[in-house]
């Protein structure tokens, strides 16, 4: 199945991803007001680059299916810098993506950091310096991230069935996950 390829072939990739996040720190409790300011900045930088190059390859069934999903969270991220006063990081050069199955395979990586990032949005919660802040970014689908994260692994996995087209997602994935390590 295609989101178990995904998966085995992307873990490293989100090892690394972690590690450069520093994201250790958050279950030791040492984790900064810094080093979430780098998370939102890193993950601005990278919706960026890829939100439109993604929206510009799916169809209007896509659209449909995936309506729990928010292909704008780009703008909930600029309102948690705009709250914090923090700077945009410089553009940067990202890869292209080719067709639906790479975008889809970007997208994978995008709507998958929202698991991460609901844990984030959970424990930074707790700090003081914190917990007055929106989270408008990391803890955007609350109670529906179980249901919208499971409509889309059902929807990819029926979407892209042949090998070719699998082998297209998991490139676009691995393009995704090497710019957002690039910029970290
Ligand atoms: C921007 C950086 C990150 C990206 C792009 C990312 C990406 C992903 C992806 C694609 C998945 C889905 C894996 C799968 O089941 O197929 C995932 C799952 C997950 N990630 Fe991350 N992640 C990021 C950061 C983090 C951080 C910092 C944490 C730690 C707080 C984290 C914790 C998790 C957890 C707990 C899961 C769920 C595992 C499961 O239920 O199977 N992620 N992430």
């Amino acid at each position: 199945m295609l989101t178990n390829y995904l998966k085995e072939n992307t873990a490293d990739f989100h090892n690394e991803i972690e590690s450069k996040l520093e994201s250790k720190k958050l279950f030791e409790g040492t984790f900064s007001d810094e080093n979430y300011y780098k998370m939102l900045r890193v993950n601005h930088l990278f919706l960026k680059e890829y939100e439109d190059k993604i929206k510009k390859l799916l169809t209007v069934k896509d659209f449909g299916i995936l309506h729990q999903t928010n292909f704008d969270k780009c703008r909930l991220i600029e309102k948690d810098l705009s709250e914090l006063n923090l700077t945009e990081l410089e553009p940067q050069n990202a890869s292209e993506l080719e067709d639906r199955a790479e975008a889809f395979g970007a997208l994978y990586v995008i709507e998958g950091s929202m698991l991460g990032g609901n844990v984030i949005a959970k424990t930074l919660k707790k700090y003081p310096s914190l917990k007055d802040k929106s989270f408008n970014y990391f803890g955007h689908y609350g109670e529906k991230l179980g249901q919208s994260w499971k409509t889309f692994l059902r929807y990819i996995n029926e979407e892209f069935t042949t090998e070719k087209e699998q082998s297209q997602v998991i490139a676009g994935a691995k393009k995704a996950y090497e710019d957002l390590i690039r910029f970290a």
